[in-house]
C-alpha cells in the first residue's frame, strides 16, 4: 500500500511542453510488456488523484479520440473550480490540502497503492505532506527546455531499480524526504 508517483518525463524534467502538448512521448517507441508497462502498473492502483490541468487534457484527449473515460478506479480531481465528469466515470473533485483527500484515497484503494497521475506540484504537495512514498519514471529521450516541471521540490530520493523500455530509461525511487541540506535539527 504505497502512494506512487508514475510519470513519463523528459530527460530534463518536464511532464509536457509549455503548452500543456505530450505529442513528443506519444511517438515514442514503447514495449507495452516491458518493464513499468502501464498494463501491470495499472492493475495495481486502487485509486487514482490528478491536478485539473491533467485531467482537462485526458478530457479533450478523450473528445478527439472518441475513446471512453479509461480508469475503472475512483479518481480524484483537484481543482478549486467546477468541472463536468464523463458519463459512468467515478470521478470525484476535491480542493485544498491533499492530507483532506489521503484518508478517502487509502480507503477506496484498500491493498492497492494510490497513484499521483500529476502534474508535478500535486506531487510535491503529497511529499511536502510526507504522505509521496515512490517516484516511478520513464525517461524520453528528448529535452524541451522548458515546460510543465517533473517535481518542482528540494527531496532525496534513494535509486531502487532501473531498465530499458523500447527508448525510454525507467526509474523507480523511493522518496527519503527534504534535501538533507534543508533538514533542520
Ligand atoms: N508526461 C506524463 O506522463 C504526464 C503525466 C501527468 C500529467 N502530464 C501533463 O502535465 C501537465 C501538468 O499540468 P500542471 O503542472 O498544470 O499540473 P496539474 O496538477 O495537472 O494541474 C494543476 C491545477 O490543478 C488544480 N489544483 C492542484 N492542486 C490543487 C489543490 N490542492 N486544490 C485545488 N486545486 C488544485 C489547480 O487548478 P484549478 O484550481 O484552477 O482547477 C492547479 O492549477 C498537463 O499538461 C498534463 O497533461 C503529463
Amino acid at each position: 500500500m504505497s502512494t506512487v508517483y508514475y510519470t513519463a518525463t523528459t530527460l530534463d524534467g518536464f511532464l509536457a511542453d509549455p503548452d500543456d502538448s505530450l505529442a513528443w512521448l506519444l511517438r515514442q517507441d514503447l514495449d507495452e510488456a516491458g518493464p513499468q508497462n502501464y498494463g501491470a502498473f495499472i492493475e495495481s492502483i486502487g485509486a487514482l488523484v490528478m491536478g485539473s490541468t491533467t485531467y482537462e487534457w485526458v478530457l479533450a484527449h478523450l473528445a478527439e479520440t472518441g475513446e471512453a473515460w479509461y480508469y475503472a478506479q475512483p479518481t480524484w480531481v483537484m481543482t478549486s473550480r467546477e468541472l463536468p465528469a464523463p458519463d459512468g466515470a467515478d470521478v470525484r473533485f476535491a480542493k485544498g490540502a491533499v492530507t483532506g483527500v489521503y484518508d478517502d484515497l487509502r480507503a477506496a484503494a484498500g491493498e492497492r497503492d494510490v497513484w499521483v497521475v500529476g502534474g508535478g506540484d500535486l506531487a510535491g504537495q503529497f511529499a511536502d505532506a510526507g504522505l509521496l512514498d515512490d517516484v516511478i519514471v520513464s525517461i524520453a529521450p528528448v529535452v524541451l527546455g522548458a515546460g510543465r516541471p517533473l517535481l518542482p521540490r528540494r527531496l532525496d530520493l534513494r535509486l531502487e531499480e532501473t531498465a530499458r523500455n523500447g527508448a525510454f530509461v525507467t526509474a523507480r525511487y523511493r522518496v527519503d524526504g527534504p534535501l538533507t541540506e534543508d533538514r533542520t535539527g
